[in-house]
């Protein structure tokens, strides 16, 4: 079984989705750390950006990995250089990659295939997992997504501009919903919740219900 959760960034998506996951006893899966990882490999190597087939052959050959909630890449653990923001900045070569989007897409079936799966990204219920029989779009206000984001990155111990992350939140909303393949959207049969002026348990109750209602 998928549930396949959708939303832009900022609406709280990789929280909620580890609790509900954490609830219903299933596995979690953050495809938003796939295209960390290939983007992250990209600069480690020295693989070009504007080179679309030494991508590909990058995104083909390495080995992107799960254990909880750390993420390796050829047994390496890339938990925390993949959420720099100089990868998060790159990030659209790799996902507005057709070729690199439907190898991972195949990594994702293939992973969800091994159990029951929360499924986490931008294209999980549309593109993904069409088939799901629980897809919710969680949504928020550009406002609320954005001081999100500034207390998610000072916990994190980097301090930044939130002028500077509303511009950046801007920009990633544009690319990830014009993309040719896999844009960011709401599938028609996709439940919408809305995160703002919710507490994390509330957003995580509703989830739950909505789940429970359809197992
Ligand atoms: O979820 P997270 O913010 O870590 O995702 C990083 C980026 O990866 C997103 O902004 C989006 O461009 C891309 N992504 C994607 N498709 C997914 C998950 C993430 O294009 N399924």
């Amino acid at each position: 079984m998928v549930i396949a959760i959708d939303g832009p960034a900022g609406a709280g998506k990789s929280t909620v989705t580890r609790k509900l996951a954490d609830r219903l006893g299933f596995s979690f899966l953050d495809t938003g750390a796939m295209y960390r990882a290939v983007t992250w490999a990209a600069i480690s190597r020295d693989v070009a950006f504007t080179d679309d087939d030494a991508l590909l052959q990058l995104a083909n050959s390495i080995q992107i990995a799960f254990d909880g909630d750390r993420v390796f890449v050829d047994e390496e653990d890339v938990s925390e250089p993949i959420r720099t923001p100089e990868v998060t900045r790159n990030i659209f070569h790799v996902a507005d990659h057709p070729g690199i989007r439907g190898r991972l897409v195949e990594l994702q079936r293939q992973i969800a295939a091994t159990g029951n799966f929360v499924c986490e990204g931008r294209d999980q219920g549309t593109v993904a997992f069409p088939d799901s029989f629980c897809k919710i779009y969680l949504n928020a206000s550009p406002q609320y997504r954005a001081m999100r984001r500034v207390a998610q990155l000072e916990a994190a111990g980097q301090y930044v501009d939130y002028d500077e992350v509303v511009a950046a939140q801007n920009l990633r909303d544009e690319r990830d919903s014009n993309r040719e393949v896999g844009r960011l959207m709401r599938a028609e049969d996709a439940i919408e919740v809305n995160t703002d002026n919710q507490s994390i348990a509330n957003v995580v109750d509703e989830l739950e219900r909505i789940a429970r209602a359809k197992i």
